[in-house]
């Protein structure tokens, strides 16, 4: 058999943003470990990710994470056949970290360097807990700074089929819940509330919802983050948890209405969520219930595999040596890096 195979053991490091992970997966698709340090704490104080607190946090936690990593999966790590990073998008001083470190333990160990896109991996999380995933998916990626609708034929082929033209999802999610004073990350604080509101109290705008032509696929979502803030200052005795299920309700209907009419375009067998707004659980509801009406398998990875985590990066970096080859050890990091 070729290299990478399914006996290969690859080391994913991950530290584009505020999670610092390690992760050693076998043959593309088995994990035998995943460690992720989150820095949530140090940044919410400042209400967001402050690059150079990150920076030096990845600094001091990488080294014990991937050591935790290699001793959880039970292997001496003169096993690790490969290691991949991320190399973008995210933040250039918090990339450099993982970079850098990978590069050495490559060099170290004598084994293939490979440069992970971190969206492309957001992807690849969606097939790692379910392998008899049938192609073509369609993935609907939402976290802090993306959101978009990509077609997958085969591992490595894809198509954006739409993308967001202002916010991404995760950002109306955080600047929604700064606004409200509900702190940071803005998401899971959100999606707390709005248990106890209702979704149907206030209507907000469904912004690009029926779209004709090129923006058909495509997502706008500043619009709503200002019509919170619009209903708010008109109606200052609002009830925060109408107010919080009314806006999750918003972004959660066009991006599940987006998704279907994306998989009924390209004839896909399945929707599948990734990034960190996927772990909503009123969003992966929604997407269950219209996967089942539509007669399409739903693929909704655990909320473990949906915010940033290195198995993903391990699972993509294996595809990434078998379509490409290493990468060169000369090779930077690239913060504005896109997925095609
Ligand atoms: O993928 P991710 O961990 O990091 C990026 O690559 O951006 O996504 C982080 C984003 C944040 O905006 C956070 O508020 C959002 O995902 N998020 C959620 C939930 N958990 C995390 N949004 C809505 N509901 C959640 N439960
Ligand atoms: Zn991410």
């Amino acid at each position: 058999m070729s290299f990478p195979d399914r006996h290969t053991l690859v080391l994913g490091i991950e530290t584009s943003c505020d999670e610092t992970a390690a992760a050693l997966v076998l043959g593309g698709n088995d994990i035998a470990s995943s460690v992720v340090s989150s820095q949530i704490d140090l940044h919410a104080a400042f209400g967001g990710v402050v690059p150079e607190i990150a920076s030096r946090a990845h600094l001091d936690l990488l080294n014990p994470v991937i050591a935790r990593a290699i001793v959880e999966a039970g292997v001496d790590e003169a096993r690790i056949d490969a290691v991949a990073c991320t190399v973008g998008p995210g933040l250039i001083g918090a990339l450099l970290v993982g970079v850098s470190a990978a590069k050495a333990l490559a060099l170290a160990w004598d084994v293939p360097f490979v440069g992970v896109n971190h969206l492309e991996a957001h992807l690849y999380a969606a097939l790692l807990e379910d392998p008899s995933t049938e192609l073509p998916i369609v993935v609907l990626l939402v976290s802090g700074g993306h959101t978009m609708l990509v077609e997958m034929t085969a591992p490595g082929e894809y198509r954006l089929l739409g993308q967001t033209i202002d916010d991404a999802a995760g950002e109306a999610f955080d600047k929604v819940a700064r606004f409200l004073g509900l702190g940071y990350p803005g998401g899971p604080a959100i999606e707390a509330i709005a248990r106890q509101g209702d979704p149907t109290a206030i209507a907000f705008p469904r912004a690009m919802r029926d779209a004709e032509g090129d923006g058909r696929l495509d997502f706008s979502f500043s619009g709503l983050k200002t019509a919170v803030m619009y209903y708010v200052r008109k109606h200052p005795d609002a009830d925060t948890a109408d107010l919080a299920a009314s806006f999750q309700e918003a972004v959660v209907d066009v991006l599940v209405h987006k998704a279907r009419l994306a998989a009924r375009d390209v004839g896909a067998r399945g929707i599948a969520l990734g990034g960190g707004v996927a772990a909503n659980g009123r969003l992966r509801e929604a997407m269950l219930d219209a996967c089942a009406a539509d007669g399409v398998r739903g693929y909704v990875p655990s909320p473990a595999m949906c915010t940033d985590n290195a198995a993903m990066i391990a699972a993509a970096g294996w595809h990434r040596l078998r379509l490409d080859g290493p990468t060169p050890l000369d090779a930077g990091a690239i913060p504005n890096l896109k997925l095609a």
